[in-house]
């Protein structure tokens, strides 16, 4: 059984901490578990990605019984990504700390999943690990991985930390310039581990799925929780 894993550079400078973060994992990940994981990286500021139009019509799903795609999915290259989200057993995410959050791409991509979500939960059950690299210590590193992992909870995955001896958030990098990553050792380890943690659960999940015949129950309800 191969485990699929996808890494989502949200950084939008090239030779980014954050690319390195999940280049560095993955390699990692391949020298501990030799032909068990593949992944791939997306680099967010290599596509184009429109914001949200907020029109609601992906909400409108449920409502007609048709899937109803967004209406932005053939302006741009969002599509693609949604679907290699899909594919993938686990997630892992590198963002930059920008004022204690994850970058502002970040944020665009993230609200374009939606239509996922009104798909009865596309992402369900998929572990999800989050890589925050900052300049300063204490520069909010651990708020911009919280504030990644929202938005997966409400795409119904399992985020993670980074499961080892301490059990930290996720990875904290420590970097400022392209490329000063490399010289963060106990951010890289984190990285790793975070990825490592993804990894077995995906694998867990994915073995446990195949052998029961489970079907992910969610179903995405329009009206629970809206006022009448
Ligand atoms: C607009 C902007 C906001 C930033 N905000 C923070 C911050 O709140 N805290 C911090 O520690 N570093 C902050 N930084 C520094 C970056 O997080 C840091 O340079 C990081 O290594 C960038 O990662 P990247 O190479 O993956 O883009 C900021 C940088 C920029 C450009």
């Amino acid at each position: 059984m191969t485990v699929r894993l996808l890494g989502l550079n949200c950084s939008p400078r090239d030779n980014s901490n954050s690319g390195i973060m999940l280049e560095t994992s993955f390699d990692q990940l391949d020298t501990t578990y030799p032909g068990e994981a593949e992944h791939e990286i997306v680099h967010l500021r290599d596509l184009h990605i429109e914001p949200c139009k907020a029109c609601n019509v992906c909400g409108k799903t449920k409502d007609t019984g048709r899937f109803i795609p967004c209406v932005r999915v053939d302006e741009d290259d969002v599509q693609t990504v949604l679907e290699r989200m899909v594919a993938a057993d686990g997630l892992l995410v590198a963002t930059p700390v920008y004022f204690g959050l994850p970058s502002d791409l970040f944020s665009r991509f993230i609200m374009r999943t939606r239509p996922l979500r009104h798909q009865d939960f596309k992402l369900a059950n998929r572990p999800v690990g989050v890589m925050a690299t900052a300049g300063r210590r204490s520069g909010g590193a651990e708020t911009a991985i919280l504030a990644t992992w929202l938005p997966f909870v409400r795409n119904g995955c399992l985020v993670v930390g980074n499961g080892d001896g301490t059990c930290q958030f996720g990875a904290y990098g420590w970097a400022g310039g392209r490329g000063h990553i490399l010289s963060d050792e106990w951010g890289l380890e984190q990285g790793f581990q975070t990825t490592e943690r993804v990894f077995t659960l995906a694998k867990v999940f994915k073995a446990g799925a195949e052998a029961t015949g489970f079907e992910s129950p969610m179903k995405f309800s329009y009206s629970a929780g809206m006022r009448p």
